[in-house]
């Protein structure tokens, strides 16, 4: 089995940002509440006619050139999103086609804000028994296209992007150490976009009801988040012996502030050990991660050797977390 690693990474927002004082012309909230609530201040949305596959191909284009892959290199794509431009085909193959990675297997992942974690830990498996010698993981969503704008509760809290990492065999001790995923679809209803499945499918009714948006019961998903942020953290730590203290950076779904302060707390890790990006574009669901992931590679945060956990949740509900150790020092840009 070979260790497997990132070698590269990549991230694009769109360019139109969303403040909380935006948000107050178009629903009955404020600044203040969302700020207080959430710590976010504002995000970026796509442009009604952008689908994610084109925030995905951005963030992909950079990562590959960040590890210096050529796109006909690349054996697998793997998108993490539950926003796909279709049911199908899947978003991966039109991305795989746009960055002209021919020789690809390609397909979605669906894990809401868990994808990325599921998404590196399916694709490190393919690499790890030597089946494909690199993968494109990328966490993408266009959140603006399934939000209630008149549901205050939820249309504040999410925003669009993507982000990417190239995934090859590294140096044994480097790279991943440990996975730990884990879901509780009892918990299915806590979070859902009800219906455009074949359990309720698009009717006119369902488009005038607003069954085609993010519908949330906002304190359980609250309750859920801060207690298996702490669990799966400790237990991806654990399977290699490893405790909190040898966390050199930790990288939080990027929820709401207020989850990651107590998962912090819990924890007993050092708040400047956390990267936090959420004040600047919300919850990308399954963006979030790899964003906060390239933010902290290309600010130099990130030094060789360093011991890194990603840890996150979602609809389903899922969790999943990963111990990585850090490979280089930081990349070009
Ligand atoms: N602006 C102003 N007031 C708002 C508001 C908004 N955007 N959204 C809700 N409120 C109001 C509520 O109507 C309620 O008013 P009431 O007391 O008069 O009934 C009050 O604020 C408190 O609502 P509550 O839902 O208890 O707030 P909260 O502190 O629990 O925060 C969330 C709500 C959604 C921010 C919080 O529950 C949360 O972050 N949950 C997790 C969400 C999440 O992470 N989802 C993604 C998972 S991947």
């Amino acid at each position: 089995m070979f260790s497997v690693g990132i070698v590269g990474t990549g991230s694009y927002v769109p360019e139109e940002v969303t403040t909380n004082v935006d948000l107050e012309k178009i629903v009955d909230t404020n600044d203040e509440w969302i700020t207080s609530r959430t710590g976010i201040r504002e995000r970026h949305f796509a442009p009604k006619d952008v689908p994610v596959s084109e925030l995905c191909y951005q963030a992909g284009l950079r990562a590959l050139e960040d590890a210096k892959v050529a796109p006909e290199d690349v054996d697998l794509v793997i998108i993490a999103t539950i926003t796909p431009d279709y049911a199908f085909p899947a978003t991966a193959c039109l991305v795989a086609d746009r960055l002209g990675a021919k020789n690809a297997a390609a397909f979605d992942l669906e894990a809401g804000c868990t994808g990325f974690i599921y998404g590196v830990a399916t694709a490190s498996q393919f690499i790890a028994t030597g089946m494909y010698k690199t993968a494109l993981v990328i966490g993408g969503e266009t959140m603006s296209k399934i939000l209630n704008w008149e549901d205050r509760s939820t249309c504040i809290l999410f925003g669009d992007g993507a982000g990417a990492a190239v995934l090859q065999a590294v140096d044994e001790g480097s790279g991943f150490l440990s996975f730990e995923l884990g879901s509780d679809g009892s918990g299915g209803p806590l979070l859902k976009q009800p219906a455009g499945g074949s359990m309720c499918p698009a009717s006119r009714e369902t488009v005038e009801k607003q069954q085609h948006t993010v519908h949330m019961a906002g304190n359980e998903v609250y309750k859920f988040a801060v207690r298996i942020m702490g669990e799966v953290a400790v237990k991806v730590l654990e399977k290699i012996g490893l405790t909190q203290a040898d966390v050199d950076i930790l990288i939080p779904h990027q929820a709401n502030i207020r989850i990651v302060d107590a998962a912090v707390k819990r924890l007993g890790i050092s708040p400047d050990k956390v990267i936090v990006n959420l004040d600047k574009y919300g919850n990308m669901s399954a963006a979030s991660i790899p964003v906060a992931l390239d933010e902290a590679a290309k600010e130099g945060r990130l030094a060789a050797g360093n011991t890194i956990v990603m840890v996150g949740f979602g609809t389903g509900l899922t969790w999943g977390a990963c111990v990585l150790r850090w490979t280089k020092a930081g990349f070009t840009a």
